[in-house]
């Protein structure tokens, strides 16, 4: 598939657009247009729908090791800033990064293979003539801002680059205001932030962006069994989706990629076509963070030590004093079982999903050029998104043949009915093909056309977006018909 066509398309029928672009746009940051807001928006609600409203906690799921809850947060995108030096985020989350002396550009040194110089496309960063690249230093992720009136340190804050560390710091909220036990686990959607050194790909790498995370809490004996249930399940929901095939693939990081208390870590990816062949680009990660998280935000900012154990991060001051470089809230975030008694940190299970990356990821996948008949029966090439209907903008397109006879009204009567229900689109301008190519590009999966038949037997067409084929129903069961399907 030819990456242009779909940024392209994208465009012109309003699914993506750069952001604030009328000022010459700002890299790293995407507005999603009409079509595009009901696509992710459908995505992010099948996910919530699957993953936490629709889970039944009373059953057995396919696959799992035993009954679970699952419930929701919605938290701030800024926190105290303390969050993010427990979590390590302050300290870590930085990539390394290089300058061109002569051109100004900039780029993370694990990119620059793949990079461009600005001044001489042809050229790789550095390739100028009498160029030269600083030395690789460490740039944070994180976005700074300032919180009230209060100036230098004491105000700074900063958004949030991941949506998971709203989830830990609530942990025994939740606990005290719900009656959940472990094992459970807590999901939230939302914007993360990263001040990304080279963002790129369309949406792929982005400097604002929604990520949909669970984090899992279960009995540390039991985080091997959990991590696989909720591998494979994450990778199910996706081909439920219609991702699947080829450019789908679950990758198991290697032991030696494994943080030393993980049992497993396993990428999501998708063969996206803006990639080298053979490449793939993460769409989620599903990693055991053992109780690291938990016992950050209870004990202060946790390290490595000589034996491979985790323990408080330990600097001297000024009178030769140890303490924690940074100290936890010293809140007890342990959990005691009731039946046996028993307390202790629980282990987290993280599937941590990019919601436009998955959006990108359904977009590469819909898009399809193919041949079909116009009214003349003449084969033309058409372009048609084939979106699951769960997730496709428009469910239904409702088309009065003509202008004439009472169709108008006929269709408009069906248009509202359906509405109630499901986000459908009206049209009568045009020829009745040019209207269902347009419907095609906008992977609208039903068009219904009122016509002249409909005048005498009250029935109209149905016509599938995929197999082209048309059947007729009667007007009054249009909207079951469609409910049928599209749900
Ligand atoms: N809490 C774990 C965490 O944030 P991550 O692998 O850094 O893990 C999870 O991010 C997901 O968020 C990624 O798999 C990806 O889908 C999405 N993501 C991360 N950075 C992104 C970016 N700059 N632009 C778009 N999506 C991004």
């Amino acid at each position: 598939m030819d990456m242009d066509k779909l940024v392209s398309l994208c465009k012109r029928r309003g699914f993506l657009f750069q952001s604030s672009e009328i000022y010459g746009g700002l890299n790293g940051f995407w507005d999603y247009g009409p079509l595009g807001v009901e696509l992710k928006r459908n995505i992010k609600e099948a996910w919530w729908q699957d993953m936490v409203r629709g889970h039944d906690e009373l059953a057995v799921a396919a696959g799992a090791p035993g009954a679970y809850e699952m419930t929701g947060l919605d938290c701030t995108i800024i926190m105290h800033p303390q969050v993010w030096k427990c979590s390590g985020h302050y300290d870590l989350f930085v990539d390394k990064m290089v300058d061109c002396k002569e051109c100004q550009g900039r780029w993370r040194v694990d990119h620059l293979a793949s990079s461009e110089c600005p001044r001489k496309p042809s050229k790789r960063p550095g390739e100028h003539d009498k160029c030269q690249l600083t030395e690789p230093r460490d740039f944070n992720l994180m976005f700074p801002t300032t919180v009230g009136a209060l100036s230098g340190e004491e105000g700074r804050a900063f958004l949030r680059p991941e949506t998971a560390q709203g989830i830990f710091v609530n942990f025994k909220n939740v606990l005290d205001s719900t009656r959940v036990k472990v094992p459970f686990g807590i999901a939230q959607m939302g914007k993360s932030f990263r001040n990304e050194i080279t963002p790129r790909n369309f949406t792929f790498r982005s400097r604002e962006f929604e990520q949909m995370e669970i984090e899992f809490f279960c009995h540390p004996s039991e985080s091997r069994t959990w991590y696989e249930y909720w591998r494979d399940r994450r990778m199910k929901w996706y081909t439920s989706l219609g991702l699947a095939g080829q450019r789908l693939r679950l990758r198991e990081h290697e032991q030696d990629e494994l943080s030393h208390y993980s049992v497993g870590t396993a990428d999501i990816e998708y063969a996206f076509p803006f990639l080298p062949e053979g490449e793939y680009g993460e769409l989620e990660g599903i990693a055991h963070r053992g109780d690291f998280d938990l016992r950050s935000h209870m004990e202060g900012k946790l390290v490595k030590n000589a034996e491979g154990c985790l323990e408080v991060e330990m600097v001297e001051d000024e009178q030769g004093r140890k303490r924690p470089k940074w100290k936890g809230s010293g809140r007890d975030l342990t959990y005691r079982d009731e039946i046996t008694g028993e307390r202790y940190v629980p282990h987290v299970i993280e599937p941590s999903a990019g919601a436009d990356r998955a959006t990108l990821a359904f977009l590469c996948e819909a898009y399809h050029e193919d041949q079909a008949p116009d009214e003349k029966g003449e084969l033309q090439t058409r372009v048609v998104m084939r979106f699951h209907p769960r997730i496709a903008p428009l469910k239904a397109a409702v088309l009065p043949l003509v202008k004439k006879d009472g169709m108008p009204e006929i269709a408009q009567d069906i248009y509202r009915k359906l509405k109630l229900r499901f986000a459908v689109f009206y049209d009568e301008k045009g020829a009745i093909g040019r209207r269902y190519r347009r419907q095609d590009e906008a992977g609208t999966p039903y068009c219904i056309t009122v016509d002249g038949q409909t005048l005498s037997d009250r029935t109209v067409t149905i016509r599938d977006r995929d197999s082209l084929q048309q059947w007729r129903v009667p007007a009054e069961n249009v909207v079951d018909e469609i409910a049928n399907r599209v749900t």
